[in-house]
């Protein structure tokens, strides 16, 4: 992400892109289609290869054709079999498991002959479980794989999640810094791929207009969503042991709100930029746990139906226990604890199986005075949104007050809307482009920092500590296809607001 106006983009240097994981289904549905986008963009290194790496020998042939399939199920645009033939012309495949530390030998024999051929840098992208994450990186580290011989790189993505609470993110962290530095390792969230999520940041530093009253004196509260009818399908073993508040909101939905609700940085870099995020996240309240549970809702689906589909009980589900008290939905509030924001609470919900996929944020302004309308027959002004969509509409929407035509003095609340398609012509894509493109030319402003993620998970482990404390104590229910648990509008209810229809 540059912060030029109209530049052309930059050439990424030579680079030999190591994924950990190519058969697996982050590579196959993101990773691969996002590098044929690449390709096709012309924003490939021009001295560029992919070396895959497999637990098992597979003949390249073979691989090839895997992720030919692949790319044909996931492709994002028709694929041009001359960009596709040029892409896998370039991937070649490796044996390497890092049960058996040896077998990293090939890797390094490989990359070496690769180096040989003016290809001296490396991505190292660990498409894999999170257990992966350690001992594929001390398997390199042990050959010498990630040491930067002088004016060479090595990178090292991994994706979310970066651990299940704070200790276990700390030590995630303490672990593979010690075998890299944190500018060369790119923890990815792939909300931070997606351009209205981008546009976050412009929209608030780059227009005079929203910065002298986004705080306190003139936001009453703000909302953030992220809302899907995805049930939980066949990820039972995974959600079942990870629930949606470690799924969605100390990664996701913290992005939001530090985008949101962080200061101006000094300097569009990634040093003062994640910087800035970092400490509006570290400036979460501390909630007690009586704090914790009385400003968290947290409960399960049951059956029910999201269009013409027939969802069963969450309990029901391949790979759930019978008896679980994981939450598939979650809304919190929270306070941030600075000059800005002291006294206006951040509402947040996310969940599965819910009437509708939505994902924005409502900064709600404060309601003007009524002193002029008393009398009247108005009974009530609309409140001021301006709500940022990231889906499905990506755009941004200013909800006002007017005057209905008419011999009578009647108002009613209009929307004012701008939608990138509208604007812009945006060829479809995975999201994970410009994430893997930063990667390559070195620019780390879109991924999380250490403390960033420990910060998130800090802000989020009273509510863990209480939940687990209280058991099935507390756990509510809602319905497949409804808005959610009747106690997360009280939530709201008892200060006097209400979420936004989802519906
Ligand atoms: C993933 C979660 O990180 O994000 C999933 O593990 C969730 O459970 C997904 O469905 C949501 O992403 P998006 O881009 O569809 O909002």
């Amino acid at each position: 992400m540059s912060a030029e106006m109209s530049a052309k983009p930059k050439v990424p240097d030579n680079c030999c892109f190591v994924l950990f994981g190519v058969t697996g289904d982050l590579s196959h549905r993101l990773v691969i289609p996002a590098l044929y986008n690449l390709a096709e963009a012309g924003l490939l290194p021009k001295e560029f290869c992919v070396v895959g790496v497999t637990r098992r020998e597979t003949p390249v042939e073979t691989l090839h054709k895997d992720l030919m399939a692949a790319l044909k199920q996931y492709a994002t645009r028709p694929v041009s079999q001359s960009i596709a033939d040029r892409l896998f012309g370039c991937i070649t495949s490796v044996y390497a498991d890092p049960a058996r530390p040896d077998s990293f030998e090939h890797l390094k024999t490989q990359l070496h002959e690769l180096e040989q051929r003016g290809i001296r840098n490396h991505l190292y992208y660990l498409a894999v479980p999170p257990s992966g994450f350690k001992p594929i990186s001390e398997a390199l580290a042990a050959v010498g794989l990630l040491k930067e011989p002088e004016g060479v790189w090595r990178r090292l993505v991994v994706e979310k999640p970066f651990g299940t609470d704070l200790v276990s993110a700390h030590a995630l962290n303490r672990d593979l810094l010690k075998l890299v530095e944190e500018r060369q390792l790119y923890r990815i969230d792939h909300y931070l791929g997606k351009e209205t999520v981008q546009n976050i940041l412009v929209l608030r530093f780059a227009n005079g207009m929203f910065e002298p009253i986004w705080n306190r004196n003139h936001i009453d509260h703000v909302q953030i969503t992220v809302t899907e009818t995805l049930d939980v399908g066949r990820r039972g073993s995974f959600y079942d042991a990870t629930g949606a508040l470690r799924d969605m909101v100390p990664n996701h939905l913290f992005q939001l709100l530090s985008l949101v609700a962080m200061e101006p940085p000094s300097r569009f870099d990634a040093h003062s930029v994640r910087s800035e995020k970092g400490e509006v996240l570290a400036a979460i309240q501390s909630q007690t746990e009586q704090e914790a549970l009385r400003n968290s809702v947290r409960a399960q689906y049951r059956a029910g139906r999201i269009g013409d589909r027939d969802i069963g009980d969450y309990r029901a589900a391949s790979d759930v226990n019978p008896a679980s008290v994981t939450e598939t939905y979650v809304a919190l509030k929270l306070a941030i604890d600075n000059w800005r924001w002291a006294g206006v609470p951040f509402y947040l919900r996310t969940g599965k199986a819910l009437a509708a996929k939505r994902t924005e944020v409502a900064i709600q302004f404060k309601r003007a005075p009524f002193s002029m309308f008393r009398g009247t027959e108005i009974e009530r002004f609309s409140p001021n949104d301006l709500v940022i969509g990231i889906e499905p509409t990506e755009g941004v929407t200013l909800q006002f007050n007017t005057k209905v035509p008419g011999q009578q003095v009647v108002i009613d609340g209009v929307e004012m809307k701008f939608r990138y398609k509208d604007y812009f012509k945006i060829a479809p894509s995975t999201g994970y482009e410009t994430l893997i493109y930063d990667c390559m030319i070195g620019d780390n402003i879109l991924f999380q920092r250490a403390d960033s993620v420990e910060a998130g998970w800090k802000a989020v482990q009273p509510f863990l500590d209480a939940w687990k404390n209280a058991g099935a104590d507390g756990l509510k229910t809602y319905k497949a296809g409804s808005e959610g648990p009747e106690e997360a509008n009280e939530l709201l209810r008892r200060d006097g607001r209400s979420w936004r229809k989802l519906g």
